[in-house]
């Protein structure tokens, strides 16, 4: 049987195959095959499938058949690598019905924790390894990767790849891929906590969620090495998975299209260096918010004080500690179609936090003089330019809850206020239910008890209704 080398053929045919190739979203090889097929075969036949010869080796990246949703997860050279065999199963597992199909490039540590075919015997498709590999260069094959595919999830992230990313690197085919994309990208680092607590792996998380990287965990728990715990280990493949899954989702929500600003958690004021005023909240209603708006397809934006709850997925998470950082992200976030204000935000700061630690002195309690905090809500309600089109406020209230509400939405010149019973006995800060009383300048109505998912749910649908101009 002749071969054929493509690299050998004129230039001129070289050109016009590329074009071609590229008119129909496939490698020039794939393109070759494709017209051979239809030469030698009668129109009727399907395609051949690779031959076991062809499965050892990497494929050509081609482009996603129509309804394919394609996934390429960059794993990394840490321990939690062999979860990410599992991932690879449980990502094909979750997106059957949309014919999910999961390419893999492993860095060459990662070869040292998983190997390219085990990687690739779950895939269904053989691995990527090299950069510089002349079988997939021909045509920029990490070009083509960083392309051809609707998401990019790098799991372990490790913090190498972290600083690479963060730091514009592209030394090998991982990073190559990452630098050429401009498909979103998700991360699931992994590493020692040390590793994680480092300020430079905090400088480039930082970093790489203001350059729109999403990021899901690490967790908290077992560390790999004996005795070791803390905050560093890889989400669980089925965390990953469901945050793929809502990444992928077309945009077709409710809000698709639209922006949403929402502010989470409580604020902290400092009192000297070891101390602090803050309260209860625990961010859990704004978070549920964030992650059905972002379910429903918005851009989401979460302004969060310090909580201790993963981000949700999909959306840009901005953290802060006091209600001035929480302001000033605010504004850097508008314009926005909706802002939610559910973070518990601070009244007061301590006028003048001291520098050293405040000690006992005889006896004698220290005074505190405190200096109100900026009214965030309000800021945002009054704004002559860039308000968005609704602004809406919580009201954590312990008596005359409807009353309260009504006399917050006049004050503060928003359109509507959830407002919630927070007295101790109800549970309701810091725990997973809600009960509310919601007010608009003509209405008020009480909500049931229900869940903080729930409420989250029912606010998204009431948003989207108004937005489209709905009458409720
Ligand atoms: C046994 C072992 C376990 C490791 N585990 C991790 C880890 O969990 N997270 C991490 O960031 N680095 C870990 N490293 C270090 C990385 O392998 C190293 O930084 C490597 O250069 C990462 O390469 P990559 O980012 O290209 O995959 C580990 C190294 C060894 C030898």
């Amino acid at each position: 049987m002749a071969s054929l080398t493509i690299r050998k053929l004129e230039d001129d045919l070289k050109h016009r195959l590329r074009l071609r190739a590229a008119r129909h979203g496939r490698s020039v090889e794939d393109e070759v095959r494709t017209i051979l097929r239809e030469v030698a075969e009668p129109a009727s036949e399907s395609a051949p499938s690779r031959t076991p010869a062809d499965k050892t080796k990497p494929p050509r990246a081609t482009a996603s058949a129509p309804g394919v949703a394609r996934v390429l997860l960059i794993v990394g050279g840490g321990i939690a690598a062999y979860k990410s065999l599992d991932l690879i199963r449980r990502l094909k597992e979750r997106g059957k019905d949309r014919n999910l199909a999961v390419r893999v490039v492993l860095t060459k540590a990662a070869q040292e924790f998983v190997t390219p075919l085990s990687a690739g015997a779950i895939a269904g498709e053989a691995a990527f390894t090299d950069l510089f590999d002349p079988a997939g260069e021909f045509d920029v094959g990490h070009i083509r990767l960083a392309r051809e595919c609707d998401l990019i999830v790098v799991a372990p992230a490790t913090a190498d790849l972290m600083a690479k990313l963060a730091g514009g690197h592209a030394n090998d085919l991982a990073t190559a891929v990452l630098l050429a994309t401009d498909k979103k990208i998700l991360l699931a680092p992994a590493m020692n906590p040390q590793m994680w607590s480092n300020k430079a792996t905090q400088r480039n998380l930082a970093q790489l969620k203001a350059d729109g990287i999403a990021v899901i965990g690490p967790n908290e728990g077992e560390m790999a090495e004996a005795g070791e715990r803390g905050l560093g280990r890889m989400a669980e493949p089925l965390e990953i998975a469901a945050a793929v899954e809502a990444m992928l989702k077309p945009q077709t929500g409710m809000l698709a299209g639209k922006r949403v600003l929402i502010t989470s958690g409580p604020t902290h004021a400092p009192i000297d260096p070891v101390r602090y005023i803050a309260n209860r909240s625990s961010g859990k209603q704004g978070h549920a918010i964030a992650a059905a708006a972002a379910a429903a397809g918005a851009e989401v934006v979460l302004v969060q004080g310090p909580v201790n709850l993963p981000d949700p997925p999909g959306v840009k998470v901005v953290k802060v500690q006091t209600a001035r950082d929480m302001l000033a992200a605010v504004e850097a976030a508008l314009p926005t179609d909706v802002a939610i204000f559910a973070a518990a935000v601070a009244d007061w700061r301590m006028a003048e936090p001291q520098r050293q630690k405040i000690k006992k002195s005889g006896g004698k309690a220290p005074e505190l003089p405190l200096a109100e905090n900026p009214d965030i809500l309000v800021s945002v309600a009054r704004r002559k330019s860039k308000r968005p089109t609704l602004v809406i406020g919580f009201a954590a209230e312990t008596e005359n809850v409807t009353r309260n509400a009504r006399t917050k939405l006049a004050a503060k010149g928003c359109d509507w206020i959830l407002a919630n019973d927070v007295s101790p006995q109800t549970g309701i800060m810091g725990g997973d239910r809600n009960t509310i009383q919601f007010v608009t300048a003509t209405d008020a109505q009480s909500w049931p008890p229900q869940s903080k998912d729930d409420v989250a749910k029912m606010l998204i649908a009431r948003i989207a209704a108004a937005l489209a101009g709905v009458k409720s």
